[in-house]
């Protein structure tokens, strides 16, 4: 496993990977990687001749006020991580080479898509992040890329992308990997106190609560959100940004929860904002 640095060398392994016929899966990463991220690395493996896993905290996506510097960074497990899942390489450039070599002023925006839900708080977030991936995808060229149903509306505004643009990747989903008190793993969760951590679960216990008043009939979604907002404000340290069920496609509300539908939640839980959703993928 081998850590490349620049566009350059990873075209070159490209070709040679292209050349003897290997297929390529792509991970894309922030890094300081956890069992989530290895899921989706594992499946590339498991499913492609070649995996190349990328690591780069993208500046981008972050807004003004958000946790761009503080984002928490570790090659050195992270190499670790893949290497043991048997991954080919990590492709973590710095930000000068992904962005000031052509001083990047192109951006690719999914509208709609993008300023609904997270994208209210997170105005420029998801430009970044299709700027990002559409890069990554031009770089490495993958037949698959997979992404993780943790981050829903990324999961839905990608697909949009590919199919808008006719980039020629599959785009793989994967299941949300939960520690085992319930808690969706993420790179922020090391941010939370143990007391916050306490708190945060009530978003996983909420969920599940909302599901088993889905599977025993219930329809009426501002009922079912009503319920998930009561668990979570009873607990300390716990903001809800938005509580929300919609339509997978178009991401708009929906009032009856029957076919096609999303129960999608954003928390501040002290500073920290975290996601977590349950869907008809799940
Ligand atoms: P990051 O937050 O590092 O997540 C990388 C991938 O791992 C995403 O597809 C995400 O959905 C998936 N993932 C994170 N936690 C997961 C969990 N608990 N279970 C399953 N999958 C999980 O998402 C990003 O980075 C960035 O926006 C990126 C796509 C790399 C663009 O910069």
């Amino acid at each position: 496993m081998e850590i490349i640095k620049t566009v350059s060398e990873v075209r070159d392994i490209v070709k040679k990977w292209r050349k003897a016929g290997h297929s390529i899966g792509l991970v894309p990463t922030m890094g300081y990687l956890h069992a989530g991220h290895g899921s989706l690395v594992e499946q590339s493996v498991k499913n492609n001749d070649k995996t190349v896993v990328s690591v780069f905290v993208n500046p981008a996506q972050f807004g003004p006020n958000e946790d761009l510097e503080k984002y928490p960074r570790d090659i050195k497990r992270d190499s670790e991580l893949v290497a043991s899942l048997g991954g080919d390489i990590i492709f973590k450039p710095e930000p000068e080479e992904m962005y000031k070599k052509s001083n990047a002023t192109t951006t690719v925006k999914v509208e709609g898509l993008s300023q609904k839900l997270c994208g209210i708080t997170r105005p420029v977030h998801f430009a970044g992040v299709c700027q990002v991936v559409s890069k990554l995808f031009n770089i490495v060229t993958p037949d698959n890329a997979y992404f993780g149903l943790k981050d829903f509306q990324q999961y839905v505004i990608i697909n949009k992308m590919v199919e808008d643009l006719n980039f020629p990747v599959k785009i793989n989903p994967c299941a949300i990997v939960r520690d085992k008190n319930g808690l969706a793993l993420s790179s922020r969760n090391v941010y939370l106190t143990d007391e916050e951590t306490k708190s945060a679960l009530s978003l996983n216990q909420s969920l599940q609560y909302a599901k088993s008043l889905i599977s025993s009939g219930e329809k009426k979604a501002f009922f079912i959100i009503d319920e998930i907002t009561k668990i979570i404000n009873n607990m300390p340290y716990s903001k809800i940004d938005y509580v929300k069920i919609v339509d997978i496609d178009t991401l708009d509300d929906i009032d009856i929860v029957e076919k096609k539908y999303a129960v999608l939640l954003a928390v501040y839980i002290g500073k920290t904002r975290l996601i977590d959703n349950f869907t008809e993928l799940s």
